[in-house]
């Protein structure tokens, strides 16, 4: 047979040799597949367990991180599972219960437990964890509880947290959060809030009568100073004292105003005032004072209409609005024009002031609030008098805005409800 076939010729050899060089190499190939995929595999193996480890690491540090914050947390933490037994719980709640150890109450529901001093929480809690159907939802209820019954019942806000694993209930976290000392700080605040109005608005009151006893006494001394010729100075000395007195007239009447704000004890009359009288009274009102100050007045309207406005409480708003005006206007003076504006009206107050600045223009009618820097905040001022003017135009169902351009003056815009007068 060999010999037939190397009888078949140099040829039918070469292709023998061919096909086992063939065969071999197809199996270098193959050692050289295996050896990769058996190092791939090795890589793999080797990885895999070093993420376990590390994962298992993170694992521990974080379950040590959760028992830590379990074991120290002011607030009560109980996670439950998914029959609302205890899985876990903050010590403060074994402390608080007076719970010896945790194993007592593991096998039992937050229900058993807590409708041993608190039947009623402990039934609202039921509702509440049946209520929720989706995660990411939570119950915040305040409840007085006496955990334990030792005789000490606190204020806890309860939020109750329903866990969900594909679709199903799968546990519960309850957190009780002791509220106990804020709101007893709250309540505190409160009464000390209410008395010091209460104080502020007594004394102011009380100031009012002898403020403006002083006041007609100074007006008389003026003109008896004048009438028997007095001097320069001690004209200008009454006049000062005058002026003082006027100032704590103005700051005694916005006190009394803003406590009659806060206590919701203001009353207000609104009627419908025609703008050809209030422009009179205004004018009446403060020319001396602006001239004084050697300022200009003055007042504009076009057609008369009727405003929606207490004819005693609109000057709160005029005498803050022009006391700030002057205040801050060294030369020029006071435009004052009232003009319709769609369903209502206006009434524009403009100075030719300092102006406030922007950063202030959006704060200025908040109540305290007085502008920094050079242009504004002046001692002896309170930063009450443009809240007092928002709340009582308010009132009036109207409102306030202000425009300012620095350097140039202030333009306050009282807007009125209005209509045709009759
Ligand atoms: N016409 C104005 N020109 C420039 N600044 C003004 C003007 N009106 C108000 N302001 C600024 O707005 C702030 C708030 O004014 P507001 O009348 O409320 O308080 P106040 O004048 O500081 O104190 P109070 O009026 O209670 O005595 C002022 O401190 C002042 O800086
Ligand atoms: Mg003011």
């Amino acid at each position: 047979m060999i010999e037939e076939k190397n009888a078949g010729g140099a040829g039918s050899l070469e292709s023998h040799l061919a096909a086992l060089e063939k065969e071999n190499r197809m199996l270098r190939l193959e050692n050289t597949q295996m050896k990769m995929a058996m190092e791939r595999s090795s890589l793999y193996n080797l990885t895999k367990d070093r993420l376990i480890e590390v994962v298992t690491a993170e694992k521990t540090k974080q379950e040590k991180f959760m028992g830590r914050l379990l074991e120290n947390s002011p607030d009560i933490i109980l996670t439950l599972d998914r029959q609302y037994r205890f899985v876990n719980c903050t010590d403060v709640f074994l402390r608080s219960a007076g719970i010896a150890d945790f194993g007592l109450i593991k096998n039992l529901t937050v229900f058993d437990v807590f409708s041993a001093f608190a039947p009623d929480t402990a039934a609202k809690m039921r509702t509440a964890l049946e209520g929720l159907c989706e995660t990411n939802d939570t119950v915040i209820m305040g409840e007085v509880l006496d955990i334990g019954k030792n005789g000490r019942p606190r204020h806890y806000e309860i939020h109750i947290t329903k866990m969900f694993e594909r679709g199903e209930p799968d546990g519960a976290i309850l957190l009780l959060i002791d509220i106990t000392d804020v709101i007893r700080a709250k309540e505190e605040l409160e009464t000390i809030n209410a008395a010091m109005k209460e104080l502020i608005a007594n004394i102011s009151h009380d100031l009012k009568t002898p403020l403006t006893v002083m006041s007609v006494n100074l007006e008389e001394l003026s003109n008896l100073v004048r009438a028997y010729g007095g001097g320069e100075e001690l004209i200008g000395k009454v006049g000062a004292a005058w002026r003082k007195n006027l100032d704590l007239q103005r700051i005694t009447q916005n006190l009394l105003e803003v406590s009659r704000i806060e206590t919701g004890r203001s009353i207000y009359n609104p009627d419908w005032l025609s703008v050809s009288e209030l422009m009179l009274k205004v004018q009446d009102r403060y020319e001396d004072y602006l001239e004084d100050k050697a300022l200009y007045l003055n007042t504009a309207y076009g057609k008369d209409m009727s405003l929606w406005l207490d004819e005693q409480k609109i000057w709160s708003v005029f005498d803050n609005v022009i006391y700030n005006a002057v205040r801050y206007t060294a030369k020029g003076g006071i435009s004052i024009t009232a003009a319709e504006d769609g369903a209502n009206a206006t009434v524009i107050i403009r100075d030719t002031g300092s102006g406030v600045a922007p950063a202030d223009l959006p704060h200025i009618f908040e109540r305290f609030y007085k502008a920094s820097g050079a242009r504004g905040g002046m001692a002896g001022d309170s930063g009450l008098g443009l809240y007092i003017v928002k709340s009582i135009m308010e009132a009036f169902e109207g409102s306030v805005s202000a425009k300012s351009a620095p350097g140039k003056g202030t333009s306050v815009i009282l807007t009125f409800k209005r209509r045709a007068q009759l």
